[in-house]
């Protein structure tokens, strides 16, 4: 059966070019009615552009439907503004896809405080601005679909990249809680770690691997999470084809008593505490405590 967005409304921030152009292009094909969101800056968030625009023409020319929205998802007012013309222009909004994001990597002992403020505000408040800007909508019509962008960088951690790994992994523990909180209202929440050439990696990425990681080649992972039979809560890596799934675990531990209650007694057990047998992955934070009473009793 074939994956379709007719009578859907989408919104993918950041589309005016890589990642987030190839899943406005491919949603249109399917049959949404999308909403371009971006100001067109350059990389490191300075100035604007119609980049949106030139998207939307792309649509058209296939017969697809879009507009175009030059909103900053750093500003909330301008979410909330986008998503009233799309709703007045379609009467809804089904699926969010928050993609825009900037680049400023520095090492931490270089990095400006306001370099770190302003990826965070873009990466992971716009993240959060967007989707509470369609929250109600969502919840109104028991239906909405959200796709966080995340990355291996806030993940695993990147050497340069504190302040946009703070961001990424930030926007993966917002989407395991919207997730928790969407649930009543079939609200999915999902997390994508992409790896493709686009202008953001350009001189990070070796120029060979820039074509075998083509943008286009991410879209299918993003498209499934926002589709209707769209799993919730999970994290998938995309890059070259190659679809992943991601986990946050947590291993059952070793209850320390008397003089191992102590850092001593950390460092005596490190094995133990760290060994993944047996190793979990909480479905809510409320685990935890159920984790350590089970430890607790032996097992
Ligand atoms: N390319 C990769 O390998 C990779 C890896 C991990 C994560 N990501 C993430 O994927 C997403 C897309 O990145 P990309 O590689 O396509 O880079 P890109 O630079 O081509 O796309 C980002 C887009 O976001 C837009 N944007 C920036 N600030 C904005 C704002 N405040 N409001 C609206 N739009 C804004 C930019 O104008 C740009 O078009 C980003 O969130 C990025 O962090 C990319």
């Amino acid at each position: 059966m074939s994956i379709r967005f007719d009578d859907r409304v989408a919104i993918v921030t950041g589309a005016g070019g890589g990642l987030g152009r190839h899943y406005a292009l491919e949603l249109a094909k399917r049959g949404a009615r999308v909403v371009v969101n971006d100001l067109g800056g350059d990389r490191s968030g300075q100035g604007a552009s119609d980049a949106a625009l030139g998207v939307v023409e792309e649509i058209r020319a296939f017969g697809g439907v879009a507009i175009a929205n030059g909103g900053s998802v750093a500003d909330y007012d301008q979410m909330v503004e986008m998503v009233a013309r799309a709703t007045e222009a379609w009467g809804g909004v089904h699926i969010l896809i928050n993609n825009a994001g900037v680049l400023r990597d520095k090492t931490f002992a270089r990095m400006d405080p306001a370099d770190f403020a302003f990826v965070v505000q873009v990466h992971l408040l716009g993240s959060a601005y967007a989707t509470k800007a369609c929250w109600d909508t969502f919840r109104a019509q028991n239906y909405g679909r959200v796709l966080m962008t995340s990355s291996s960088s806030g993940l695993f951690g990147n050497f340069g990249q504190a302040n946009y790994a703070a961001a990424k992994l930030g926007i993966a523990g917002l989407a395991r809680t919207l997730h928790l909180e969407g649930a009543r209202h079939d609200i999915r929440v999902n997390t994508i770690a992409p790896t493709a050439g686009t202008r953001m990696t350009e001189g990070l990425f070796p120029d060979a691997a820039f074509a075998a990681f083509a943008p286009e080649k991410v879209a299918p992972a993003a498209l499934y999470l926002v589709s209707k039979d769209a799993p919730s809560g999970q994290i998938l890596g995309a890059g070259a084809g190659v679809v992943q799934a991601s986990y946050i675990t947590l291993t059952p531990g070793v209850a320390l008593n008397g003089d191992d209650l102590s850092p001593e007694g950390v460092a005596r057990h490190w094995a133990a505490i760290t060994d993944r047998a047996g190793e979990i992955v909480p479905s809510t934070g409320a685990e935890q405590p159920i984790s350590i009473a089970r430890t607790l009793q032996g097992g």
